[in-house]
């Protein structure tokens, strides 16, 4: 295993000095084991800046674990993350936080049921940015506006659909102006019409030149939102590509047969 000594930071390595510059987020070698079971093997994924990710693949593939790894959100057993160049996480040694550098969405929106739209958005600039509150405030607001939701700013959550909430979790994440959006299944909890308007969110923040990396069932959205495609299963990435050749010429006899069934469906 390998294990580096605790406390200390890891020099930063050649490879990741020099692609600082194109290259937002470097998982190497990412190995992950719970209880002694091996689900992520030694993953490599670099993401340059600007680039719509859509990571597919079968329920239990590793997706949401390597999306949770390259957040830093957990240890790994091997391997390294390196966001924007600085080490984020290495083996041997609790990850650390990219504070609001890196914003991630789930499936769960997980809003604080009290507060409402424009408090939810603007908690954690107050809190851990210390922004006055009319200026936090303002800035939840063209958030918002953004993604849609000026006429529900001063609505709780209950008030709002699971769409306008996932919304609301988008403009949460972004009040912290993140360099890198990860979004695990952001629409799979929503009904068909909800899920449009995310997905065109998700859009805009993409064309707006975000880098985004984002765990999807959605096809349509690989399609046509994604400039490459990730394809898991068993822990490894199978194939990586541009979307249109892993779509329409899947190299691998298991991209295809995930696509054909996908597809089917
Ligand atoms: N906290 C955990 N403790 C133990 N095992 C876990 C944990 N999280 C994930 N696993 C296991 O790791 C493997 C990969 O899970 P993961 O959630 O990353 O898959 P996934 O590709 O996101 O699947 P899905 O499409 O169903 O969300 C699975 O076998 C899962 O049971
Ligand atoms: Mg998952």
């Amino acid at each position: 295993m390998n294990q580096a000594p605790g406390g200390t930071p890891a020099p930063a390595t050649a490879d990741l000095t020099t692609s600082r510059a194109a290259t937002v987020l470097l998982g190497q070698g990412m190995t992950r084991t719970y209880h002694g079971r091996t689900v992520l093997h030694g993953v490599d994924l670099s993401v340059p800046r600007g680039q719509t990710v859509a990571v597919l693949g079968p329920s239990g593939a590793g997706k949401s674990t390597m999306l949770r790894c390259l957040a830093g959100l957990e240890p790994l057993q091997e391997g390294t993350v390196a966001f924007q160049g600085e080490l984020l996480s290495r083996a041997g040694a609790a990850p650390r936080s990219a504070g609001g550098r890196i914003g991630m969405v789930f499936q769960q929106f997980n809003l604080f049921p009290h507060l409402t739209a424009a408090q939810n958005v603007s908690l954690a600039p107050r809190r851990a940015r210390g922004v006055p509150r009319a200026r936090a405030d303002e800035q939840a607001r063209a958030l918002l506006a953004r993604v849609g939701l000026l006429d529900h700013c001063d609505h709780y959550p209950y008030e709002l659909s699971g769409g306008q909430q996932q919304r609301v979790a988008i403009a949460r994440s972004l009040a912290m102006g993140p360099e890198l959006m990860l979004f695990d299944e952001p629409t799979s909890a929503l009904d068909p019409e909800f899920t449009r308007e995310v997905l065109s969110v998700m859009r805009d923040l993409a064309d707006s030149g975000m880098t985004v990396v984002v765990v999807t069932h959605e096809m349509d959205f690989a399609r046509r939102g994604a400039d490459r495609i990730v394809f898991m299963a068993d822990g490894r990435i199978v194939e990586d590509g541009p979307a249109e050749d892993v779509l329409t010429a899947p190299r691998q006899e298991r991209t295809r047969r995930f696509l054909d069934q996908i597809l089917s469906e």
